[in-house]
């Protein structure tokens, strides 16, 4: 769609995928006013956009889409043309402690910022997008065959993949009611710079510097499409511009590995890195308790948004990884800082 000189409220911007999707529409589209819009729970943080301060068209705005009278209130004032929704609550692991943190925010957050569009726009939508942003998980669980195509079935197995399929669910059917414009993209997991290490692999980059153990969950033979982050950052983009809207889109890195194989690479890279002997880092691998339901394989068949908007991913595993592990380790500060504090707490709860 065509949003020059409009309003794009992106949620979420303080977060891992969010902070990138943010930088590049700042800096791609400078005929855009951005509005960042995040509540900055444990998972957001300013550090991941400082250097957007500066720019003339951008803005931050700190407020929680739980709070659905504050979320309409902004949306009358700005009247924003398009949302891209990113907020959430994002770890699997979380949800299976708190699940309704996550019926909460992905279900009724989304409702919020759907009902307040709707509000601002009085379902006049000439121009007007909101493009949500959902997972692979929502497919569930594959088994050693097969691809997540855009007609899979939803089938999601934890309390988060079944709070974003929930929201998909609701977005389409605003779109169905009252022809609300939308698009959706389902994405593979995804790694680089700013993710909260929480998540694998910035979580086992933490502990091989600090030469703690590495917890496999289960066997370790988990599969997952790993895709570098800026990547999903480019698709986005590229759905938001040239998206059909009430389509679906699948995202993927074309790039499946078992967990084992991962951490075993990533333990050979640290080792060079750190200037550690060959096989240093592997010793810390400690087979730990097996996450509750946890999905054996995800894989995305992405050649619709190939074939359809010619995206494909614009860099290997092996270079995405390589620049992801200097990030970690040029920015020990932003480590440090996200990992002090509650984030010991949270790692006690679940690892001790
Ligand atoms: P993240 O946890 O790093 O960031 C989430 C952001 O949302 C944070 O900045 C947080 O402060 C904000 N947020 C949370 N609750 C909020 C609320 N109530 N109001 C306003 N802001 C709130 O998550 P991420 O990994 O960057 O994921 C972003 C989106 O992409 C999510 O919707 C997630 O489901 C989806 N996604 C993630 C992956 C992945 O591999 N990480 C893959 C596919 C899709
Ligand atoms: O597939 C997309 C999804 O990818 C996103 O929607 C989620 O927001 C994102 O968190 C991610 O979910 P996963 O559960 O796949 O990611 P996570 O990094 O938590 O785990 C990846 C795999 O590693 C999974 O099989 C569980 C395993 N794991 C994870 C952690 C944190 C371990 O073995 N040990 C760990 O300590």
């Amino acid at each position: 769609m065509d949003q020059s000189n409009k309003k794009v409220l992106i949620t979420g911007g303080a977060g891992f995928i969010g902070s990138h999707v943010v930088r590049l529409f700042v800096t791609k589209h400078p005929d855009y006013a951005i509005y960042n819009l995040d509540a900055l729970t444990y998972a957001g943080n300013l550090e991941n956009i400082k250097d957007l301060e500066s720019f003339g068209n951008y803005n931050f705005i700190k407020a929680d889409i739980n709070e659905a009278d504050s979320i309409k209130k902004l949306f009358l004032e700005h009247e924003f043309d398009a949302v891209i929704h990113l907020a959430a609550e994002s770890h699997v692991d979380r949800s299976i402690t708190n699940p309704n943190d996550f019926i909460e925010t992905n279900v009724l957050g989304t409702a919020n910022l759907l009902n307040a569009f709707r509000e601002v726009h009085k379902d006049a939508y000439e121009g007007k997008l909101f493009y949500h942003v959902s997972t692979d998980e929502v497919y569930g669980s594959l088994g050693k065959t097969g691809l997540f195509t855009e007609t899979t079935s939803y089938d999601p197995q934890s309390p988060y993949a079944s709070s974003k399929a929930a929201s998909d669910h609701i977005v389409r059917a605003y779109g169905n009611t009252y022809g609300l414009p939308f698009v959706i993209s389902n994405c593979s997991n995804n790694y680089g710079a700013n993710q909260f290490p929480e998540k694998l692999i910035p979580l086992f980059i933490n502990n091989i510097k600090q030469s703690k153990p590495l917890p496999v969950y289960g066997d370790g033979n988990y599969t997952r499409d790993w895709l570098y982050v800026e990547d999903h950052a480019i698709a986005i983009d590229q759905i938001f511009h040239q998206g059909t809207v009430g389509e679906t889109y699948n995202i993927g890195g074309f790039n499946e590995w078992t967990n084992l194989n991962l951490i075993k690479l990533l333990c050979q890279l640290m080792d060079e890195k750190l200037d550690r002997p060959k096989g240093n880092s592997e010793k810390l691998i400690t087979y730990v308790k097996d996450r509750a339901g946890h999905d054996r394989r995800y894989a995305i068949d992405a050649n619709k948004i190939n074939k359809e908007l010619g995206w494909k991913p614009s860099v290997t595993f092996e270079e995405g990884l390589e620049k992801t592990l200097d990030w970690y380790l040029a920015n020990d500060e932003w480590l440090k800082n996200v990992t002090t504090g509650a984030y010991q707490d949270y790692y006690d709860k679940m690892y001790s």
